[in-house]
This record gives structure tokens, C-alpha cells and sequence, in this order.
């Protein structure tokens, strides 16, 4: 009987079922720091990410092939099935194909084996290399996350100026470490903000700013709540207000600043644009203090 009740206690804690996808391809370092980081704040997590590179595109599917070559980084030979997994890790797995095929086969098939039900949350990334405005339409990292948002899976996409493609099995960057444990930061606070983690067809695209000397540790970091698009003066409806403005800096913009910022704007995942005002400010209030100004 004591036991049961220790059994439970960690469900008490916020702990979460989370379907992980990239378009870098499974074995990049960013998305295997982002697993750990995620596993060490203790929720459940399954990776299903392309076997390959498959940065640049966008929303495309196609039925998953057996690998006719190796897989990214020799991290499978050629041959291997069209889906697989780490055999002494299951929870992670590559799909032969695209990320929005890769993350369809997470939250239909590998993930509910894992997790005995459906994922509550999505994640992508983070991405090598930033993902800012237009950018955007062609991005696998986007892809795959709109495509969970638009199939009931509330979704964060994660892009990162610093860094260039590095096996699972070289040393880990320190930049992987730092956006790892920033992404855990902010998926963190959107799962204590309560359920629905975030309105139907509403995804948020996160792009962290360069990790450098003086923006070097997560803590040097500040979240800043941001538009996708550069909006059209007289053209473009108001955003919600915040920092004493009804216009949001643009992710451009933000990116551009000088600091060490984290851009985070409300997406609505079938249009791939930014979503009204209203939709801005139930993300605005679910952040709450986790957000600041640009300055
Ligand atoms: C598979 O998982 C093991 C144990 O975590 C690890 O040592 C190995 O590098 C992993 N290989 C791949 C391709 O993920
Ligand atoms: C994937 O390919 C793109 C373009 O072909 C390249 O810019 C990027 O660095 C590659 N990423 C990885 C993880 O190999
Ligand atoms: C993220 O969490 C780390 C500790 O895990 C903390 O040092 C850092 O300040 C947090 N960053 C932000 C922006 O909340």
C-alpha cells in the first residue's frame, strides 16, 4: 500500500508525455542535449526524427524507405529499416523520411506504445540555425510542428542562431547545452501554466540568439514575446499590448537587437502566420514572468 503511494507522487509533479521531432536529423547534438534536458525535468519523452538531414523541407510527407545508405553519422548502416530505434534506447527512433512524416509516426505509433496514450506536447529542435519570418514556410522544424498543433498536440518549435551540424557522439557543444536547457525552461513553464497547454491550431516559434562570451549560460538569456512577420504599418492589425506598445517586435527584430534574447511568437500552425491579438495574450498571460522587454 506504501508503495502505491510513492508510485504516484511523481505524477503529482507535472510530469509530461512529449513527442520530440527536427528536421537535422536524429542523431544531431541539439536534439539529443534537448532529450536529456528534458528527461532530467522528469517527463516522459520519445524521439521520432528523420534518419537523414532533412533541413529546408518544410511540410512535404512521404511514406518512410528503407535506408539505401547509412544513417546520418553512421548512426544506422544502410539497409535499416524504414523506422527504427536505438535498441538500448527505445525511446529514441528515426523515421526514413520527412519531419512532418518523422512526428506523425511519433504521435501515432511510436509514442502511444511508450506512453500508453496519445503525446501532451510537441517540441522540434532545436533547430541548427535560426528560423525568423518568412524562413519560416520552408522550415522542417516548423513543419513538423505545425503539423502536430493542427492534429491536436499543443507545439513548441525551437530554432538557434549558434552552431553548425555535430554527431550525437562528438563532444557536446556548449551552445547544445545552453538552448537545451533554455527549451526545458520555456516548455516548463507553459505545461505549469495548466491545460489547454495552448489554444487549438496555436504553435509558438522560439529562436535563441547567438550563445557567445556574454551570452554564454541559459541565465544570461531573457524570453521576449515577438510577431513572425514584420508588420505593415496602417496595414497590420494591432498585436496585444505589452511592454507599453501594441506592436510586438518582429523576431527580425529581436534577433537583430544587440543582448541575449530568445524570441517567442504566437503562430497559428495551419497558415503558418501570426495569430490575433486575442491569441497573443493568452500566450502573454501563460508566460507571465518568465517574459521581458526588449530594451
Ligand atoms: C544508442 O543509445 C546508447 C545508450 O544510450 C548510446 O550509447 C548510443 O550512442 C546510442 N546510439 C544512437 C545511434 O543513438
Ligand atoms: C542539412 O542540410 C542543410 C542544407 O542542405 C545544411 O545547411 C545543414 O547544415 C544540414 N544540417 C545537418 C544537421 O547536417
Ligand atoms: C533556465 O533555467 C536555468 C536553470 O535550469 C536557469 O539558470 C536560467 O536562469 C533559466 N533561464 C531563464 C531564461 O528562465
Amino acid at each position: 500500500m506504501r508503495f502505491d503511494i510513492v508510485a504516484l507522487f511523481p505524477l503529482a509533479a507535472s510530469a509530461v508525455n512529449i513527442i520530440s521531432s527536427n528536421d537535422d536529423g536524429w542523431a544531431e547534438a541539439n536534439i539529443r542535449a534537448f532529450f536529456e534536458s528534458l528527461q532530467a525535468a522528469d517527463h516522459s519523452v520519445v524521439v521520432s526524427a528523420p534518419a537523414e538531414n532533412q533541413s529546408g523541407k518544410g511540410s512535404k510527407e512521404g511514406e518512410p524507405t528503407v535506408l539505401t545508405e547509412p544513417c546520418q553519422f553512421n548512426s544506422c548502416p544502410s539497409g535499416s529499416p524504414a523506422v527504427g530505434f536505438n535498441s538500448s534506447e527505445p525511446r529514441l527512433g528515426y523515421v526514413n523520411s520527412y519531419p512532418v512524416t518523422a512526428i506523425q509516426y511519433g504521435i501515432e505509433t511510436s509514442g502511444p506504445k511508450i506512453f500508453n496514450g496519445a503525446p501532451d506536447l510537441a517540441v522540434t529542435g532545436p533547430n541548427v540555425g535560426s528560423n525568423i519570418d518568412i524562413v519560416n514556410y520552408f522550415s522542417g522544424t516548423v513543419g513538423a510542428a505545425t503539423y502536430a498543433a493542427q492534429n491536436g498536440i499543443p507545439a513548441l518549435a525551437f530554432s538557434s542562431a549558434s552552431g553548425s551540424p555535430t554527431s550525437w557522439e562528438s563532444p557536446r557543444p556548449a551552445y547544445s547545452e545552453v538552448y537545451a536547457d533554455l527549451a526545458t525552461n520555456l516548455t516548463n513553464q507553459v505545461i505549469a501554466a495548466g491545460k489547454p497547454y495552448l489554444p487549438d491550431d496555436i504553435f509558438l516559434n522560439v529562436n535563441f540568439g547567438k550563445v557567445t562570451d556574454e551570452c554564454a549560460s541559459p541565465a544570461d538569456f531573457s524570453f521576449v514575446l515577438s510577431r513572425i512577420h514584420v508588420a505593415v504599418p496602417l496595414i497590420t492589425d494591432d498585436d496585444v499590448t505589452t511592454c507599453g506598445d501594441s506592436r510586438l517586435p518582429s523576431e527580425l527584430e529581436v534577433s537583430l537587437a544587440s543582448g541575449c534574447y530568445a524570441s517567442v511568437s504566437v503562430g497559428i500552425a495551419s497558415e503558418k502566420k501570426d495569430a490575433d491579438a486575442e491569441m497573443q495574450g493568452v500566450v502573454l498571460k501563460k508566460l507571465g514572468n518568465l517574459l521581458t522587454c526588449l530594451s
